[in-house]
C-alpha cells in the first residue's frame, strides 16, 4: 500500500471548524424545532456590495463572448487588480508598495499555509497561543510540529497572549526564524499597536527572522495607534510578508480572492549561502502550483475600489462593527470577561463559572441554540474562553444577547 505522511497523525482528528459544524449539525438533527444562532466560524452573512455583483455579471458575459473571453489568466493576477490594490491600500496610505510585489490568490488561508513551500524545511516556528489553527496544522502537515502533548507541538514556539499581557504578543525567549502574527487577532480580536508591532520589526531585523504577518481583519479597524499594514511600520519591507483577503473586508468568503505581498528587497539565503529573493522562489512557487484566482473574482474584487464600491463595503462592516458594539455591551452588561470587537468583528470571552470552552459551547447551543467558537481549539491559553463573531444579522445579533441574559 502507499504510505501515507505520518505528520498527518500528529494533527487533532478534525479541523476545529469541522468539529463546530459536526456537533451543531448532531445538535440540530436532534432538536430541529430551535433556531440555532450562529456566531461560530468567521463567515459572514451580508451579500456582496453591487458594485461586485455588478462587475461579475460583466466579467461573465465577457466570459461568453470570443472577443472578451479569458481562459488562463496571469498567475501573479491581472495587472487591473494589482495596481488598484498597490494604489489603494499602499501608496495613498504613503508606503510604497508596488504592483510587482502583490501576489493575487484564492484567500489568505491558502497563501498562508502554502509560503512555507519557499522556505528551508528545518526552519523554527513562533505562533502565539491562542491563534488561527492554519498556522499550527501546515506547519505540523510539513513536518515542523514534531510530536503533540496536550495541545502543544513540542517543535513549535508558542507565545501565550493572555489576559496578563492585554493580549498582546511579547517577544520570545528563544529565538524562531519564522514568526506568525496576526493583527487585528484571530481569535482574541485585539489588534497591536504601531508601538508593538514597531518591536516585533526590531527584533526580526535584529534577529533575522521573517514574519508573517496575516492582516484579514485590516478593514475592522478603527483605532487611531493601530497600522492597517505592516508596512507602515519603517523597515519592515525586509523582514515581512503580508497576507490579505477580500473574504471579511468585502464578503467574499465563497468568491474567493486576496493577496499576499512579498517585498522585492525581501531576501533569504539558500544552504550555501547565496541571497534569494523571497518574491522571485515565490512567484516560481505560484506559476507551477497555481493558476490564479478566476477572472470573475478578480473584476469583483476590482470594484470593490471603485468609489460606490469602497462606500458600500464600508457600510458592510460598520454594519457588523455595530453588531460587535451591541454585543460589548450586552455581555459586559450581563457580567461576562470580554475583549475584542473595537477593532475586530470577533469578541473573546471567559466563560463563566470556571467551565472549560467546550462546555460551555455545549451549554451556549444546548440552552440557547447560540454557536460560538470553543477557545481551547485556538490553543492551551484558550481554555476557558470561548469566541464569538459579530457577522450575523442585527436582528440574530440582539436575539442572540437577549437569550444569553436569560442565563
Ligand atoms: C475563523 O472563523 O477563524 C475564520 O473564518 C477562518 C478563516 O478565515 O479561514
Amino acid at each position: 500500500m502507499i504510505r501515507v505522511n505520518d505528520n498527518f497523525g500528529l494533527l487533532p482528528e478534525s479541523y476545529l471548524f469541522s468539529e463546530v459544524a459536526r456537533r451543531v449539525k448532531e445538535f440540530q438533527e436532534k432538536n430541529p424545532d430551535v433556531k440555532i444562532i450562529r456566531m461560530g466560524i468567521g463567515d459572514v452573512t451580508r451579500p456582496l456590495c453591487r458594485a461586485s455583483v455588478e462587475a461579475m455579471h460583466r466579467a461573465a458575459d465577457d466570459e461568453a463572448d470570443t472577443a472578451t473571453f479569458h481562459g488562463y489568466g496571469p498567475e501573479q493576477g491581472y495587472s487591473f487588480l494589482r495596481d488598484k490594490i498597490a494604489d489603494f491600500d499602499y501608496q495613498r496610505r504613503g508606503i510604497d508598495i508596488s504592483a510587482d510585489e502583490i501576489f493575487i490568490g484564492d484567500g489568505a488561508k491558502s497563501d498562508l499555509g502554502n509560503f512555507f513551500d519557499i522556505l528551508a524545511q528545518d526552519n523554527t516556528v513562533a505562533v502565539t497561543d491562542p491563534v488561527y489553527p492554519v498556522y499550527v496544522d501546515t506547519n505540523v502537515m510539513g513536518g515542523r510540529g514534531g510530536k503533540r502533548t496536550g495541545e502543544h507541538h513540542e517543535g513549535i514556539i508558542y507565545i501565550p497572549i493572555n489576559k496578563d499581557n492585554d493580549y498582546i504578543p511579547q517577544l520570545p525567549g528563544v529565538r524562531p526564524d519564522v514568526i506568525y502574527l496576526c493583527s487585528p487577532n484571530n481569535p482574541t480580536g485585539t489588534a497591536m499597536t504601531r508601538g508593538e508591532l514597531r518591536k516585533w520589526i526590531e527584533y526580526a531585523r535584529k534577529e533575522n527572522c521573517l514574519i508573517l504577518f496575516d492582516s484579514a481583519y485590516e478593514s475592522y479597524i478603527h483605532s487611531d495607534d493601530v497600522p492597517h499594514s505592516i508596512y507602515e511600520i519603517e523597515g519592515a519591507k525586509e523582514v515581512a510578508v503580508e497576507f490579505r483577503s477580500f473574504s471579511k473586508t468585502a464578503g467574499f468568503t465563497g468568491v474567493r480572492c486576496g493577496y499576499t505581498v512579498v517585498p522585492s528587497v525581501l531576501k533569504g539565503k539558500d544552504s550555501e549561502g547565496n541571497v534569494i529573493s523571497l518574491n522571485r522562489l515565490w512567484n516560481r512557487r505560484q506559476c507551477t502550483k497555481f493558476n490564479g484566482a478566476s477572472y470573475i473574482s478578480q473584476r469583483a474584487a476590482e470594484a470593490v475600489y471603485s468609489p460606490e464600491g469602497r462606500k458600500q463595503i464600508m457600510e458592510t462592516v460598520e454594519y457588523y462593527m455595530e453588531n460587535a458594539r451591541m454585543m460589548r455591551e450586552s455581555l459586559a452588561g450581563a457580567g461576562y470577561e470580554i475583549v475584542g470587537g473595537i477593532d475586530s468583528p470577533y469578541i473573546w470571552m471567559k466563560t463563566p463559572d470556571g467551565m472549560s470552552s467546550w462546555e460551555f459551547f455545549d451549554f451556549l447551543l444546548s440552552r440557547h441554540g447560540i454557536v460560538g467558537t470553543p477557545g481551547s481549539g485556538f490553543g492551551a491559553e484558550g481554555e476557558g474562553y470561548l469566541r464569538l463573531t459579530a457577522f450575523n444579522t442585527h436582528e440574530a445579533t440582539e436575539e442572540a444577547m437577549q437569550r444569553m441574559h436569560k442565563k
